[in-house]
């Protein structure tokens, strides 16, 4: 062993670096916080554990420490908010979503339109005044756009074909019924549309590429019924979609297209088609692995849709779809045990916060929302809470939209998932096709294993065998 005298400051340096470092992003716990889960590295915390062992760790703490409970990860505290405190959470104003997107994905950077409050309500008007009060009208375009799609991306399976579902093909499903609803059946035939928006989520580098597109195609469409407008007065009849909505609305309305307006509505179209597209395909596919990992339930659920297929001559409508009783508990459960272990958007603790049971929470700080807490329940799902059960919403009548103290996978009180009703109803619809035409296996005839990307968890992707059925 032989020191130089060089060696030993550069010891002490590294040293004191470190300690610098540490006390810069030492935890700072105010008084009366919930539990911090203790750790043994400093500044890595519980980062380790959290990319590679979520769930495991999570139940551990959970049990250890209760409800809420404080972890470190990436230099940050984090509080997790389990069953108990997850509906405080969801309940009270000081809790934002919206600050705690901003600050974790800087969409509003790109998306303007993102960084005023107002836009909000407008959104969640929208879609609650467009998308869902409209829901059983957009019934029969919905299924058209789907079997488009289907044929397109599945097509013709006269021998058995595997199917690849992890380069974006159900947001290519589900991103044309989409379009449909939002920018109407002109613009919805182009297939640069529907990639644009199907792609959006996938590869957010090109997102302003995507609004381009959208601009181009948008403009003479509004131009052309502004003037139609005009001409016929009151002879016009409106096309049912989201952008004539906008146009007659008191504040989103216009009597010219200015580029700042088709940037406005570009935006606006965008920001739902991140809330709608993304989540929708992620379920469907989520649905679809477990549908075909369960043979047991193939009969069951294949003679409900035939059924239905026969009494409405292949065109539902929304008393058909109403009459899926057994494919929605199965969306249902496969929404239950589908999701992350934290629900993806975190919310921000915008002012000190004084919990029901006395701990505080301070300004500031991120809280998760533990879903699988929640979801696992042993006194809303039994004894073995973590198994798939596919009629629990049939036997309790529990519809998929319905949320519930233990199903929280749309959120809960007044900000949960207004776009929920057209969700489901696109995802039975998309099911209802797919198994009315193919029988669908997983490549091993078993129940293929979901991605876990720490406390987040993905669709497998083994890829899904098709084969016609034959009719
Ligand atoms: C399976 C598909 C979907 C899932 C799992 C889902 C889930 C959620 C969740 C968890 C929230 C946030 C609740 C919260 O944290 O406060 C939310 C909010 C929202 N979702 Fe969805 N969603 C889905 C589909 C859709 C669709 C299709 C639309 C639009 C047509 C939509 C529009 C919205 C909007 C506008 C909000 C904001 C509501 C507010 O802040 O008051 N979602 N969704
Ligand atoms: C299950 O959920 C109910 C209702 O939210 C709650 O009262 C109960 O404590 C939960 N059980 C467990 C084991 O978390």
């Amino acid at each position: 062993m032989h020191f130089s005298f060089e060696t030993i400051p550069t010891f002490v340096w590294v040293f004191i670096a470190i300690y610098i470092v540490h006390w810069i992003n030492k935890p700072r716990l105010s008084k009366n916080e919930p539990p911090m889960v203790s750790y043994k590295i400093p500044i890595i915390g519980h980062t380790l554990d959290y990319l590679f062992n979520a769930e495991n760790f999570l139940a551990k703490c959970r049990q250890q420490y209760g409800d809420p409970f404080n972890i470190y990860v990436f230099g940050q505290v984090t509080t997790i908010a389990g069953n108990e405190f997850a509906h405080e959470v969801y309940r009270s104003d000081v809790f934002s979503k919206e600050s705690a997107s901003q600050d974790s994905f800087p969409l509003h950077r790109v998306l303007k339109i993102l960084e005023y409050p107002e836009t909000s309500d407008q959104f969640i008007k929208t879609v609650r005044e467009q998308f869902v009060a409209k829901l059983p009208l957009y019934t029969g375009r919905m299924q058209k756009q789907l079997m488009i799609s289907i044929n397109k991306e599945i097509g013709d399976c006269s021998n058995p074909k595997l199917i690849i579902t992890t380069n974006g093909i159900f947001s290519s499903i589900i991103a044309r019924p989409i379009a449909d609803t939002l920018v109407g059946q002109e613009i919805s035939k182009n297939e640069d549309v529907v990639k644009a928006f199907a792609d959006f989520t996938k590869d957010f580098i090109s997102i302003l590429r995507h609004v381009i597109t959208l601009k181009k195609h948008l403009k003479p469409v509004l131009e052309k019924r502004l003037k139609d407008k005009e001409i016929l007065g009151d002879k016009y009849e409106p096309p049912l979609d989201t952008i004539e909505y906008l146009l007659n609305d008191p504040e989103y309305g216009t009597k010219v297209i200015t580029d700042d307006y088709l940037n406005k509505i570009c935006e606006f179209v965008y920001v739902i088609v991140v809330a709608s597209i993304f989540t929708s395909a992620h379920h469907i596919a989520f649905a679809l692995y477990d549908f075909a990992g369960r043979p047991e339930l193939w009969d069951d659920i294949y003679e409900e849709q035939e059924r239905i297929d026969k009494e409405c001559n292949g065109e539902l409508s929304p008393q058909h779809i109403n009459k899926m009783v057994k494919l929605d508990s199965f969306v249902r459960e496969s929404l239950r045990t589908g999701g992350s272990a934290l629900m993806h958007i975190p919310h921000k603790c915008l002012e000190s916060y004084t919990c029901k049971n006395g701990m505080t929470i301070p300004k500031g700080r991120m809280v998760k929302t533990y879903l699988k807490d929640i979801h696992y329940n042993a006194t809303a799902y039994g004894p073995e809470p973590r198994s798939f059960l596919p009629y629990h919403g049939l036997e309790n009548k529990f519809p998929a939209t319905k949320i519930d103290k233990n199903y929280f996978v749309f959120g809960s009180g007044k900000h949960a998932c207004p776009g929920r009703f057209f969700a489901v109803n696109e995802i039975k619809i998309g099911m209802h096709k797919l198994i009315l035409n193919y029988h669908i296996k997983t490549p091993s005839g078993k129940i293929e294993k979901k991605v876990h990307l720490g406390p987040l968890t993905l669709p497998p992707v083994a890829g899904l065998i098709f084969e016609n059925r034959k009719k």
